[in-house]
């Protein structure tokens, strides 16, 4: 019979990979911590609506890439193909957001079905900050500023780029959007069917057309830029004066646009040229009008997220994960000949004990020294502890010895009575 292959775009994280991903995952978890965000967790199922009202209708993320179905009772749900929706969802209908500040994080899969490459798959994994109550520029900053100190933390900020624009407010990008509905009119016959839809449902996005006769039908359409209010202006003008203050790069990037329609005023993404073509590590901005959207009071909001999987390839390719993250094992516990058969986890325990944050494996299923020593030397082990049978099988008599493996085989016979603390001047 067939063996089953896992879903196309949905990838299964090994032990050796799931190493890197729980050293990011540790390097998140603190520098959220440091800022003062708590996290927040929700269903990956939702009610299709929510993505619709949230992401917008018109938009690659909704028409063409969700996973979505009828479960038993007939309710349209979807997997949620990002996080900013279901966070201010759950947010909301617990009360946290009225007349509260709050910082909060999430980390977990999200689903698109776009087309798998490298870098893009099904299911994929993002780590998001949200921050609701906060007109900003501060808190804009403060976002930029926890995801430099992250890359920091990962030693990758040399490879890292910040992209801002700012796309003002809603009631500028409504006067734009009719601007150009009208302008696309005139071009009517040169645009194609997605454009010509998208041109009353969602004028915007036909900027993103990949259709090279639409792009020319383009020229000279008006632009956004003109449209920016003298607020919206003000608050992208501070928030650029307090980056270079706090040392942050940017580059302004006037096409920058995000392909969700929540957003308002100041929108950025950090990208790198390490990874080909999907070089988008992190996206976000400001989404004043999302929790209002969404039936809540208005709210005030930003916030960014982090896609795991294009990390985790950023840092193995450059070989910038830790060697003593990589090695989950410190020492390797073997028992040889007739030793008694608790000895060896009882001495992995006492190990244990005394040396908490280390990793001690102790060697189960027999076998002989030798087959016993590979397997400490495969498992990565820097020391190992070999427990041998003395000549009467009593554990009195059992030979204790210290090994280094690796390099050098430095080794010591010990008592066994003082193998916890001797082990000390191995470590
Ligand atoms: P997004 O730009 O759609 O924004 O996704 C954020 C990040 O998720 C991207 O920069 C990318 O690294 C990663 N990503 C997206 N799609 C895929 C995929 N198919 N495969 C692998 N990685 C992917 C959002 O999702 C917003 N919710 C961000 C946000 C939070 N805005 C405000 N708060």
């Amino acid at each position: 019979m067939a063996k089953l292959q896992a879903i196309r775009g949905m990838n299964d994280i090994l032990p050796g990979q799931s190493l890197t991903w729980q050293y990011l995952e540790s390097c998140f978890h603190r520098v959220v911590q440091r800022y003062g965000y708590q996290e927040i967790r929700f269903p990956v199922l939702e009610q299709t609506q929510l993505f619709k009202r949230s992401i917008g209708e018109v938009t690659d993320i909704v028409e063409k890439e969700m996973y979505s179905f009828d479960d038993r009772n007939g309710d349209n749900l979807s997997m949620r193909p990002e996080g900013t929706a279901g966070c201010v969802r759950a947010a909301d209908q617990h009360g946290l957001l009225y007349n509260q500040q709050q910082r909060l994080w999430y980390a977990g899969p999200m689903f698109r079905h776009e087309r798998p490459q490298k870098g893009r798959y099904r299911q994929f994994h993002q780590f998001g900050v949200e921050a609701f109550g906060m007109a900003g520029p501060d808190i804009d900053v403060e976002l930029l500023q926890l995801a430099a100190q992250l890359w920091q933390e990962l030693d990758i900020a040399e490879f890292l780029t910040l992209e801002i624009n700012n796309i003002g407010s809603a009631a500028d990008r409504k006067a734009y959007g009719a601007e150009l509905t009208a302008f696309l009119e005139s071009r009517k016959e040169n645009l194609d069917e997605d454009a010509s839809k998208r041109m009353y449902s969602n004028p915007m996005r036909v900027l993103d057309s990949k259709n090279p006769q639409v792009q020319e039908a383009l020229e000279g359409a008006p632009e956004l830029a003109a449209f920016v209010s003298q607020e919206s202006i003000e608050h992208y003008a501070m928030l650029r004066a307090m980056l270079t203050e706090l040392g942050i790069a940017f580059r302004e990037n006037a096409r920058l646009v995000r392909g969700l329609d929540y957003y308002n005023n100041c929108v950025y993404e950090w990208t790198t040229d390490t990874l080909g073509a999907q070089g988008a590590v992190c996206g976000g901005g400001r989404y004043d009008g999302l929790v209002a959207q969404l039936g809540g009071k208005p709210t005030l909001a930003a916030g960014f997220a982090i896609g795991v999987e294009r990390l985790v390839l950023m840092l193995d390719s450059l070989e910038k994960v830790p060697a003593e993250a990589l090695h989950p094992v410190d020492i390797y516990v073997l028992s040889v000949g007739k030793v008694a058969p608790s000895l060896g986890l009882q001495v992995a325990a006492e190990l244990r004990q005394k040396y908490p944050q280390l990793g001690i494996v102790s060697h189960c299923g027999g076998g002989k020294y030798n087959s016993q020593i590979k397997k400490a030397f495969n498992s990565g082990a820097s020391l190992a502890v070999v427990l041998e049978a003395g000549q009467d099988g009593d554990n009195a008599a059992v030979d204790v010895k210290i090994r280094r493996l690796g390099d050098s085989d430095e080794s010591r016979d010990v008592a066994l009575t003082d193998l916890t603390t001797q082990i000390a001047e191995f470590l």
